[in-house]
């Protein structure tokens, strides 16, 4: 099995610093290095930087990614977090265009693709999330080829987010036939929505996905850990 991407998007939780630390703590325990997996947290803004800092010894074990970033390095722009920040603090990846963003904050592809080009400006990689086909086109327009080969572009169905009714896998092969497609048979695609312990593996070996993007048992880490371990390459 080639490396997969697991990546965890805790969104707006824990609302406790201790119990973000404590589920960390737990993570970065429970799961081992191994070349088959590279595992992402992508925290609250508010934790990152401590989380960097907790993982101590265990450098490498677990990546940092942001939620989100705004499409400017700097300026007055209350309330914004910029990728140059990010990058500074050790973050390594920025998820964007998730589907929370765009209903929620109605985020625009115009808006997503300033974003994308900014964190790919500062040498962060993005985890572009989409929903629909066409996002796709719309979100990278101006990006060049060897920009793109950077960004791992997820699938998560609107639908099958946080509903506990995960896409089936040949549908979400469907899907991710038409994101390769469009940007090439080698291109890295996470798939997400519902994802649990016992319907992980199915992404990978029957729809053909490179990697994960794990929203609510992420905050659960013996079912997280145990979803991990279905990757390491024994
Ligand atoms: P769930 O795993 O809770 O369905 O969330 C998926 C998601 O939105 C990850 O970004």
């Amino acid at each position: 099995m080639k490396k997969a991407f697991i990546v965890a998007n805790w969104k707006m939780n824990p609302v406790t610093f201790k119990e973000a630390e404590n589920l960390f703590v737990s993570v970065n325990k429970g799961i081992k290095k191994d070349k088959g997996i590279e595992v992402i947290i992508c925290p609250p803004f508010v934790y990152l930087n401590f989380l960097k800092k907790n993982q101590k010894g265990e450098k490498g074990k677990i990546r940092l990614g942001a939620q989100n970033c705004s499409s400017q390095e700097k300026g007055a722009l209350t309330g914004e977090i910029s990728p140059v920040m990010l990058k500074k603090i050790g973050c390594e990846y920025v998820i964007l265009g998730h589907f929370e963003r765009r209903k929620y904050f109605s985020e625009t592809d115009e808006g997503i693709n300033k974003k994308i080009k900014l964190v790919l400006k500062n040498g962060l990689k993005p985890i572009l999330c989409i929903n629909e086909i066409l996002q796709i086109k719309k979100d990278l327009k101006g990006i060049s080829k060897k920009e793109i080969g950077k960004i791992l572009v997820a699938y998560e169905p609107a639908w099958a987010i946080g509903t506990g009714k995960a896409c089936d896998y040949t549908q979400a092969k469907k899907f991710n036939l038409l994101i390769k497609k469009v940007l090439g048979k080698k291109h890295p695609t996470l798939y997400g929505g519902s994802i649990n312990a016992q319907n992980a593996l199915g992404y990978i070996q029957k729809s053909e996905f490179s990697g994960l993007l794990i929203g609510g048992i992420s905050l659960k880490p013996k079912e997280f850990i145990k979803t991990v371990e279905l990757f390491y390459n024994k």
